[in-house]
């Protein structure tokens, strides 16, 4: 075939291969490559743990047997109006009988790791003290089934569902004593199963669960509390993270490596220029001042103290050292662009944009289309705080997923989105952003919190009435992707 390359053209592409980045199409062909790898580069490194995600109260059911204790999103999902479709997850996807079945799903998508998270009330089912002796009976049962299916267990230790007694006598994560309890919690599960689970993190989206549960009282435990309370809410949860590290660090195998799983506020500038990238380096470091950024450099920057002014959070200097104990990576869950910034005039140096109505979104209209960001998030995260170990904890999306006459599901929305995601995620990779791994939410359909299961984000279908899993379409995307450790051609 004859191209055309433009003087211009070629010399840039000599200069990208003298980075190491390309080959000239000449030299390209010569050396047998197909036209497409020419640019970008072929694949995800060598070692990227590909693997997928779900969380206990989302999939387990089974919530008054073996003796779990009741947790603050029983009691919400019970409460008239909370729930979209009127459910609970009361028997979700009754994963606690079928986990045996459900590894087999993990495993012919050909991912070799799992994350899924243990629900403290089934440990310590009055939150604190005595241990229920049957409660990690059932999450030693399913690392094993995983370990035997060469598939390697990473473990969230807090997914959202906080005894319903901490809530009640502690007032929850208003209190320092939640975060003590979550540090015992951490030291507990970590010295029973850190010979197998190497890997553990610490708190979920505190970002979500502090906003939507404590400040808009739209998530458990439907609190709407004011801005001092919810800052302070935040400084304790903060402190739990930092407290389980510590526990951790004290009680698990050598070599456990631990780190929290965040919603970071994710930025994307407005469009790739020096100003605007810089301007969104500021932006997410002032914009996850309050989470992410405390526990990465144990202090609240003077922009986020004086923003909160009277109701900043009260804390010691011996509290901001255990909140910025190190981590070993960083977990970030990235779905959608939340802020795109620019460069300004005006203090401090950035502005959010607004976002028009007409932005495309996914199934779930929070979720808008912005596959740059897990390019952006994570480099821009790795850059100021510094940061050598991520995991995409979580991305992926809910679709319409209808099952069809001929018994199948054709999810190309997912796969879509799937697609142009990883492609920016493989970009960032080949630049060298540290993103060691990526995990897919969710392995199936699961109870999607407040909008119950009207909202399915799994890779397999889920008929909730007979307890059917079907893959999807997008499962043979994704082994495909797995397989080849690539994204395309
Ligand atoms: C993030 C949460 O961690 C997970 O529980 C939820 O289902 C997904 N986002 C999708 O909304």
């Amino acid at each position: 075939m004859a191209l055309n390359f433009s003087r211009r053209l070629l010399a840039k592409l000599a200069g990208l291969s003298a980075l190491g980045l390309a080959m000239p199409a000449a030299a390209a062909e010569r050396k047998g490559k197909p036209a497409q790898d020419r640019f970008v580069p072929a694949a995800f490194p060598k070692a990227f743990v590909w693997g997928t995600a779900t969380s206990s109260y989302q999939i387990e059911g089974a919530v008054n047997e073996d003796g779990r204790g009741p947790s603050i999103w029983d009691t919400f999902s019970h409460t008239a109006g909370k729930i979209a479709d009127h459910s609970n997850g009361d028997r979700a996807n009754e994963h606690y009988h079928r986990y045996r079945e459900d590894v087999q799903l993990i495993k012919r998508l050909g991912a070799r790791a799992y994350r899924f998270s243990i629900a403290w009330p089934r440990v310590f089912p009055d939150g604190t003290g005595t241990p229920n002796p049957k409660g990690l009976d059932f999450y030693n049962r399913l690392i094993d089934q995983l370990l035997a299916n060469g598939i390697e267990p990473y473990a969230t230790l807090y997914h959202w569902d906080l005894p319903q007694a901490l809530e009640d006598r502690a007032g929850g994560w208003r209190s320092s004593d939640t975060s003590k309890a979550f540090g015992d919690y951490a030291g507990h599960v970590a010295a029973r199963i850190s010979d197998r689970v190497k890997n553990i993190f610490t708190i979920n989206e505190a970002g979500r669960f502090l906003n939507f549960g404590y400040g808009w009282g739209i998530d458990a435990p439907g609190l709407k509390l004011p801005a001092a309370e919810l800052n302070q809410a935040r400084h304790n949860v903060v402190l739990g993270h930092g407290l389980a590290v510590q526990a951790i660090r004290a009680a698990a195998r050598k070599g456990t490596r631990v780190g929290p799983a965040e919603n970071i506020a994710a930025c994307v500038p407005a469009f790739a220029t020096p100003e605007h990238i810089r301007a969104t380096e500021m932006a997410t470091r002032e914009l996850n001042a309050g989470l992410l950024g405390v526990m990465l450099e144990g202090k609240y920057t003077d922009g986020f103290l004086e923003y909160a002014g009277k109701d900043a959070p009260k804390f010691t200097a011996e509290e901001l050292k255990i909140i910025g104990a190190k981590n070993d990576f960083v977990g970030l869950n990235i779905y959608a662009p939340q802020f795109y910034i620019a460069a300004s005039d005006k203090k401090p140096g950035w502005a959010v944009l607004p976002f028009p109505s007409s932005f495309p979104h996914m199934n779930s209209e929070w979720l808008h289309i912005g596959p740059e960001v897990i390019y952006w998030a994570p480099k821009i995260a790795a850059k100021i705080w510094n940061i050598d170990t991520i995991y995409i904890s979580e991305n992926g999306t809910s679709s319409e997923d209808k099952l069809r006459d001929d018994g199948k599901v054709y999810d190309l929305d997912r796969i879509s989105f799937l697609r142009n995601y990883l492609a920016q995620l493989q970009r960032a990779t080949s630049e060298g952003v540290p993103v060691k791994g990526y995990f897919l939410w969710s392995l199936m359909d699961n109870f999607e919190w407040i909008f119950g299961y009207e909202k399915r984000f799994g890779l397999y279908h889920v008929d909730f009435q007979t307890q059917v899993r079907t893959p999807k379409l997008s499962t043979e995307f994704f082994r495909d992707v797995v397989a080849r450790n690539a994204i395309g051609p």
